[in-house]
C-alpha cells in the first residue's frame, strides 16, 4: 500500500495503460480521490479560480501552494501528490525554482512539482531533477502567461506546433518524468506523445494522450458558469450542495430541525 511513484507512471507508459490525474486543493477532497484510486493528485495552481477566488492563476502565492499541498498530502495514502510552482516562483532562474520547489517537497511533503514550460524552464528543470526533485512540464496553453497567450488552443499554425514538440523533447531531456499538454490539437498532442518516452497527459489535448487530468470542480460539475469545451461533467455536485444548503435553510426557518432525535435531553 505504498504510494504511487514516478516509476510507476513510465511503467504504464510501458505497458500502454492509460491513467487518470484530478486536481486537489483540500484533504477532504483528496482523501475522497485517494479512496477512488486515482494515482496522480495535481494541487495546481488552478486553486486561484477554483479555490482562492482570483480570477486567474496568476496572484497564487508560495504560502497558497504550500498550504494547502500540505493538506493535500495529509489527506492522502497512496496518490503522488505534485505541486505546482506558482506564477513568479521560478521564473527567476534555476536557483529561485530550488529554493522553493524544496520547500513543497519538505514542509508540505509532495512527490513532485510541476512547472510551465519547455525550453525557458530548461534550466529549473535540470537543477530540480540534478536534486532528486521529480518535474512534471506543463506545455500548450500555459495559464501563468494568459496576459501575454490569452485562453487559445496552441500549436494550429505548424509552426507553433513544431515549437511545442521541441519543447516536449527539450523538457523529457532535462529530466522531467511527464508532460502535460494543455489545449493543443488532438493530431499534434498524439504526434508529441509518440515522440517522447515518458508519459503525456492532456486537458483538451485528444484522445491518445497517455494520461488525462481535469479540475475536480470542473469535472463534478461544482464549478459556476460555462465550462471549457474539453470538460466532460460526471457529477452535478452544485445543484446537489445548493439543495442541500436551501433545504437546511428551509428546515431552520419552518421548525422541521431539529427534531427530538438531534437533541439532547
Ligand atoms: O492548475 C491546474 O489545474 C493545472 C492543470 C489544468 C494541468 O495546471
Ligand atoms: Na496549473
Amino acid at each position: 500500500n505504498r504510494r504511487v511513484t514516478i516509476r510507476d507512471l513510465a511503467a504504464a507508459k510501458a505497458r500502454g495503460e492509460k491513467w487518470p490525474m484530478l486536481t486537489a486543493y483540500d484533504a477532504m477532497t483528496a482523501s475522497v480521490f485517494d479512496e477512488s484510486g486515482i494515482p496522480v493528485l495535481l494541487v495546481g495552481d488552478s486553486m486561484g479560480n477554483c479555490h482562492l477566488g482570483y480570477d486567474t492563476t496568476v496572484p497564487v502565492t508560495m504560502d497558497e501552494m504550500a498550504f494547502l499541498s500540505a493538506a493535500v498530502v495529509r489527506g492522502t495514502k497512496r496518490s503522488l501528490v505534485v505541486a505546482d510552482l506558482p506564477f513568479g516562483s521560478y521564473q527567476e532562474g534555476p536557483t529561485q525554482a530550488l529554493r522553493n520547489a524544496t520547500r513543497l517537497v519538505k514542509e508540505s511533503g509532495v512527490g513532485a512539482i510541476k512547472l510551465e514550460g519547455g525550453q525557458r524552464s530548461l534550466a529549473q528543470t535540470e537543477l530540480l531533477v540534478s536534486a532528486g526533485i521529480p518535474v512534471m512540464s506543463h506545455l500548450g496553453l500555459t495559464p501563468q502567461s494568459v496576459n501575454a497567450m490569452g485562453y487559445r488552443v496552441q500549436g494550429r499554425a505548424e509552426q507553433d506546433a513544431h515549437e511545442l514538440l521541441r519543447d516536449a523533447k527539450a523538457a523529457q531531456e532535462a529530466g522531467a518524468f511527464a508532460v502535460v499538454l494543455e489545449m493543443v490539437p488532438a493530431a499534434l498532442a498524439a504526434e508529441v506523445t509518440a515522440a517522447l518516452e515518458v508519459p503525456t497527459v492532456g486537458i483538451g489535448a485528444g484522445a491518445d494522450c497517455d494520461a488525462q487530468v481535469l479540475v475536480w470542480t470542473d469535472m463534478a460539475g461544482l464549478t459556476a458558469g460555462k465550462l471549457p469545451r474539453f470538460v466532460k461533467q460526471y457529477a452535478a455536485l452544485r445543484e446537489t450542495l445548493g439543495g442541500a444548503a436551501k433545504a437546511f435553510a428551509d428546515d431552520v426557518t419552518g421548525g422541521g430541525f431539529p427534531q427530538p432525535e438531534h437533541s439532547f435531553t
